[in-house]
């Protein structure tokens, strides 16, 4: 195995699906992110890509899984895929109710939708697994920095909130299966290092433009607020400036995400947020 042998997970870490149950269904604002058309809408949309990348993940990870004989790490895929599939379960429903509002989900959707199909047209399965681990480490690294930067998050509505640091949280706890899955499968240094670059691009120009075309039909476009959003992705320590680091860290040989051990903020969650979990019981008992 020499340099492909895998990093052991910080103790405590267990990829594990947890059944959830969330107070968003009770309704919140449009704007429910402080009030901020811009920040409310860039989240709103960015909820939309999980029901197609969710799929595309989880249709790379089984397209491959029989092909390694390691119990532990097929048995951490099975989880996985029912991690992302109830992601992309529970963040239909958020889309559902903005769609009720009158946001243009289906157009932010099939954006998101359009690229990826792409992707899949052109792509071997390796590739494809390789494009899943270099966009598993765009949500990983948003999800680190959801749970390190307060300021990101401060203002939001707690209902909502909630989801997305359900979302973080699991993001951070399966944030080495897919990468795993691709090394053990012998996968090279080239592609997975090219494949990262272009895909976090997509991703981020297509969250950019979706969020432009929900303000330009809000009426909100032209405005303060939407100059201030932009600092909050790009400006200094911004949701999307502040993953640099993370970006950069991918292209060295050695690179593996348990490098970074954010574990503690994976178990702080779980602490915090036991009433939403349905099934904790079991997932306390098999950690
Ligand atoms: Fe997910
Ligand atoms: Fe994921």
């Amino acid at each position: 195995m020499g340099e492909h042998a895998p990093i052991r997970r910080p103790e405590g870490v267990k990829v594990r699906y947890r059944r959830m149950k969330f107070d968003f269904e009770d309704g919140f604002d449009r704007y429910w992110h402080g009030g901020s058309p811009f920040r409310s809408l860039f989240w709103t949309q960015l909820s939309t890509a999980f029901e197609p990348g969710e799929k595309f993940f989880i249709d790379s990870a089984r397209a491959l899984k029989d092909q390694i004989d390691d119990p532990a790490l097929y048995e951490e895929i099975m989880e996985f895929c029912k991690q992302e599939g109830h992601h992309t379960a529970q963040h239909l429903k958020f889309d559902r109710m903005n769609a009720e509002m009158g946001i243009d989900i289906d157009r932010c959707r099939a954006r998101y939708r359009r690229l990826l199909d792409r992707a899949r047209e052109k792509l071997e399965p390796m590739e494809m697994l390789a494009a899943t681990a270099a966009l598993e480490h765009f949500t990983a690294g948003l999800a680190d920095t959801f749970m390190k930067h307060d300021h990101l998050t401060r203002g939001a509505d707690p209902k909502v909130q909630a989801l997305w640091a359900w979302h973080a949280a699991e993001e951070a706890e399966h944030k080495a299966t897919c990468y795993d899955l691709y090394r053990q499968l012998d996968g090279g240094y080239v592609t997975r290092a090219v494949t990262l670059p272009g895909s976090w691009i997509l991703i981020i120009w297509a969250a950019i433009v979706n969020t432009i075309m929900l303000l330009w039909k809000d009426k909100k476009l032209f405005t303060t607020d939407t100059l201030k959003g932009f600092w909050y992705l790009f400006g200094w320590r911004g949701f999307i400036s502040g993953m640099l680091g993370p970006f950069l860290q991918y292209f060295r040989f050695n690179f593996h995400p348990w490098k970074d051990d954010n574990s503690a903020h994976i178990q702080q969650w779980q602490a915090d947020n036991a009433k939403y979990i349905q099934n904790l019981d079991q997932v306390l008992s098999s950690g």
